[in-house]
């Protein structure tokens, strides 16, 4: 099963993705996190990344594509993958297409999480994120067991850099802008599953594996 997350930053793509992720048994590749992940480790990626996304901007596509082209024909994504933050551009969706048109495959499903603006700003500031392996909190919505401390790997959590409120408004102009195009060529593409983002979470999830079946 392949499985795209489309929605606006803070949505809660990742939050439904690792969940879709274990119940599914299929990997999770946020482009986010890979970036994240390389900013940590200072790699040449990382620096370049870093520059755009600590503006709000996106990381250039050719920096972007060739990468997640590169992640889907690893041998763990032999049952499919759910693919969240990518594509983000016309270019990329392309990219995606073409690359899975040459082995003859397609994305199954594009689930568009759907959450007003008005929402999203307030769901940021309570944001707390585990850059070692990707968990996302919230300290009232889904807060950790212990405070500052990821459940999954014990790492401590952090506000993410891009989660100030004069980012997160950029984020949400280039949202609409260059990403939200995504939602009519998946329409057109037949893929498009659109799903309301404000429910609860565990609401949310249960009506995303109904669409997707057990
Ligand atoms: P990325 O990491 O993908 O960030 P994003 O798209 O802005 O989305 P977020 O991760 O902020 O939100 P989310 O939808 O995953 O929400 P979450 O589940 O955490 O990208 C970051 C940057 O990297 C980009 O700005 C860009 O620079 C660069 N980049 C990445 N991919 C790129 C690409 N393909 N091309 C170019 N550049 C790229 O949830 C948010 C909060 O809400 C959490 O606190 C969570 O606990 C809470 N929450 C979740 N669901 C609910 C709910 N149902 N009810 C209440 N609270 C909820
Ligand atoms: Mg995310």
């Amino acid at each position: 099963m392949k499985i795209i997350m489309l929605g606006a930053p803070g949505a809660g793509k990742g939050t439904q993705a690792k969940k879709i992720a274990e119940k599914y048994g299929i990997p999770h590749i946020s482009t986010g996190d890979i970036f994240r992940a390389n900013i940590k480790n200072g790699t040449e990626l990382g620096r370049k990344a870093k520059e755009f996304m600590k503006q709000g901007l996106l990381v250039p596509d050719e920096l972007t594509c060739d990468l997640v082209v590169d992640r889907i024909s690893q041998p763990d994504t032999s049952k499919g993958y759910i693919l969240d933050g990518f594509p983000r551009t016309i270019p990329q969706a392309e990219a995606l297409t073409d690359a899975l048109l040459e082995r003859g495959e397609k994305i199954d499903y594009a689930i568009d999480v759907e959450v007003p603006d008005e929402n999203i700003i307030r769901r940021m500031s309570g944001r707390r994120a585990c850059l070692a392996c990707g968990n996302t909190y919230h300290v009232e919505n889904n807060a950790p067991k212990v405070e500052g401390i990821c459940d999954a790997c014990g790492e401590k959590l952090t506000l993410r850099e891009d989660d100030k409120p004069e980012t997160v408004k950029k984020r949400l102009s280039v949202y609409h802008a260059q990403t939200q195009p995504l939602i009519d060529y998946y329409r057109a593409a037949g893929a498009l599953v659109e799903v309301d983002g404000t429910l609860d979470i565990e609401v949310l999830f249960n009506d995303i594996t109904k669409i997707l079946g057990a």
